[in-house]
């Protein structure tokens, strides 16, 4: 297990269900991208770690959540995913931003972001404020899961795309590592000095009995190429209701849940994601841990400080 610090605050960004977040900002075939980063989450670390008129970087932007929700709030934006289908959408979703009145500039390109200091544009280099980004985890996701009257459940779109394009989703646990470290070190490229990187991830379960810490192998791949840690925070998945969890797990999640508990392994269900903030050292910089470029109390007030 990859060393750890611990938990600093936690994000409320599921107080409204995802459908609510996304509905009339993202296009409907939105629903075609198998996991996607929750638009208040990305709202809240582009208005935590930014400021209008910064432009922010997603390396493996899939559907364009962060380029949306960086236009959204008036900051520049570029995406990079290797599905051509899923720029396509992210293009979409920034031309329905744009539509609403949301212009700032942005741009989705495709390619693979092992390369990201090629495929960024040369001006751009060395100019990105926040790198917002979460990697696949694993290949097959819950996706779109609907449960028809008369023929039962079902689950569309809990795939990623093509499988000869190099798509991390496909590559085994050591070359996504491999590639993500690739991604980190294109982000350190690109992004200014004292310029923040956040990545949000969750475990992932091989077996039932077999839990990944996946976050903090990411963590420890992104301290290995030169990233300064920051904070560690959470990102609710579930909304938080006089000091309660409400839970918005999908129905497949909870049968996982049901089927692991009835075979005797005590699992949960998945609450909220990992949040990791790091840096780009500033010159000279010494030891950054505990101070960040931001508080998140600026936050509009969503995050929950835990005094950890
Ligand atoms: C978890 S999803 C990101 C979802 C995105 N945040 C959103 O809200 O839609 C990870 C994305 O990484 C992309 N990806 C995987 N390998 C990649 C690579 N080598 N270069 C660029 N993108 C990659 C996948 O196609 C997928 O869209």
């Amino acid at each position: 297990m990859a060393d750890q610090i611990p938990i600093t605050s936690v994000w409320l960004t599921c107080q409204r269900p995802a459908r609510d977040q996304r509905r009339g900002r993202y296009v409907e075939e939105t629903t075609k991208h198998p996991a996607k980063m929750l638009p208040d989450l990305a709202a809240h670390a582009i208005n935590a770690y930014t400021a209008p008129g910064d432009l922010v970087l997603d390396p493996m932007c899939g559907s364009g959540t962060t380029l949306v929700e960086a236009a959204r709030s008036g900051r520049d934006s570029i995406g990079v995913d290797i599905e051509a289908s899923f720029t396509a959408l992210a293009q979409a979703n920034l031309a329905l931003a744009a539509a609403n009145g949301h212009t700032a500039w942005g741009q989705a390109v495709t390619g693979d972001a092992r390369d990201l200091a090629a495929l960024v544009p040369e001006g751009s280099r060395g100019q990105v404020a926040l790198v917002l980004t979460s990697p696949p985890y694993g290949r097959r996701t819950h996706g779109v899961v609907r449960n028809a009257p008369g023929t039962g459940i079902h689950k569309r779109h809990y795939v990623y795309g093509d499988r000869s394009t190099g798509n991390l989703a496909y590559l085994g646990m050591d070359r996504l590592l491999d590639g993500w470290r690739q991604i980190v070190a294109g982000s350190m490229q690109v992004l200014k000095r004292g310029g923040v990187f956040v990545f949000t991830s969750r475990p992932i379960r091989r077996a039932p009995d077999d839990l990944i810490d996946l976050p903090g192998e990411l963590f420890a791949a992104a301290l290995s190429v030169g990233l300064e840690p920051v904070e560690r925070c959470a990102a609710m998945l579930a909304a938080v209701r006089d000091g309660q969890i409400i839970h918005r797990a999908a129905v497949f999640a909870l049968m996982a849940v049901r089927k692991a508990r009835a075979d005797g392994i005590p699992v949960s269900l998945v609450a909220h994601e990992d949040v990791y903030v790091l840096r780009r050292p500033r010159a000279g910089s010494g030891s950054p841990l505990g101070s960040g470029p931001s508080s998140l109390a600026d936050a509009g007030g969503r995050t929950v400080p835990t005094g950890g």
